[in-house]
């Protein structure tokens, strides 16, 4: 059929976590010293937690646990005062729904954006093979529809996005830091580097080198099976361009003159290459 399972709480979707956990992540304590990885899923936020874990301990080792566990949204107020410093938490919400206090703090954010026609063949397949969760049997024609419509947990790709507008353009901007998801697989050395300058961290070259090979995609895959679940999934193809085998001809057009209209007032500008 044309839906799926997500749990909506007034009027946005998630997935099923717990949800006492959903409706208060926006009162979580946070520190200033913590750090907030943002992106709209499948855009590359387990890649780049465990490179920004990696910065901010100083060391190249796999992170021994699962992403999820400093996800926002995915945390009571009980649990966060378990995790120590140096913190990255992560998260999917809009910026508007992030913890007051990472606004009140000003906390440092790092925003992950993908071509998001990578993001929806890559979110298609979430659907369909976490089936256990969402329930999701219908063709990808039909999931399209969805996806367009924000029908699908955390909403929109467009509305994601336009949420971000306001960040850059408020008179009290928390600190971003944008990382393309093209551009650290295409040059993760450098992309590391920018991202160790904004969190204030000076790895020697030695050491951020290290870091770009423990975090390549078939390395990291194999790395993570014994502290992540469902790491087929989590970690399915990691490749730029994917989209082409899943869209037909028409789907990308269709979709291309959605992304014109849907964006046409944003401000902020994503350098995505739609049509790769
Ligand atoms: P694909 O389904 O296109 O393979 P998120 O972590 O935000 O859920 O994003 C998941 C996507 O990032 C998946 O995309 C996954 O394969 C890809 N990915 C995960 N780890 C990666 C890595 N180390 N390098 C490149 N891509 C990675």
């Amino acid at each position: 059929g044309c839906s799926l399972t997500v749990i909506e709480l007034d009027g946005k979707f998630y997935p099923a976590f717990p949800v006492d956990n959903l409706k208060n992540y926006r009162t979580l304590p946070l520190t200033d010293d913590d750090v907030i990885l943002c992106a709209y899923p499948k855009s590359g936020t387990h890649w780049l937690w465990e490179v920004a874990m990696m910065l901010r301990q100083g060391k190249a080792e796999t992170i021994p646990f699962k992403k999820s566990l400093q996800m926002v949204e995915f945390n009571s107020i009980a649990n966060m005062a378990e995790y120590p410093p140096p913190r990255v938490f992560n998260t999917h919400v809009l910026y508007e729904d992030l913890p007051s206090e990472a606004h009140a703090r000003r906390s440092r954010l790092v925003l992950v954006y993908r071509n998001p026609k990578d993001v929806a063949v890559s979110l298609y397949n979430h659907h369909r093979k976490l089936s256990q969760y969402y329930e999701y049997e219908g063709t990808f024609a039909d999931w399209l529809e969805m996806f367009l419509d924000g029908r699908v947990d955390y909403g929109s790709w467009f509305d994601y996005v336009k949420s971000w507008e306001k960040v850059f353009y408020s008179d009290a901007p928390n600190p971003v830091h944008l990382i393309k998801y093209e551009d650290m697989k295409e040059n993760p050395v450098s992309e590391i580097k920018r991202l160790a300058e904004f969190l204030g961290v000076t790895p020697d070259p030695e050491l951020i080198k290290k870091i770009a090979d423990k975090c390549e995609f078939s390395k990291m895959a194999e790395d993570k099976k014994p502290h992540q679940e469902h790491t087929e999934i989590m970690f399915r193809k990691g490749v730029v361009g994917d989209w082409k085998n899943t869209f037909t001809v028409a789907q990308s057009e269709a979709f291309d003159a959605i992304l014109k209209e849907r964006m046409k007032d944003c401000k902020l500008k994503l350098q995505v290459r739609y049509t790769l």
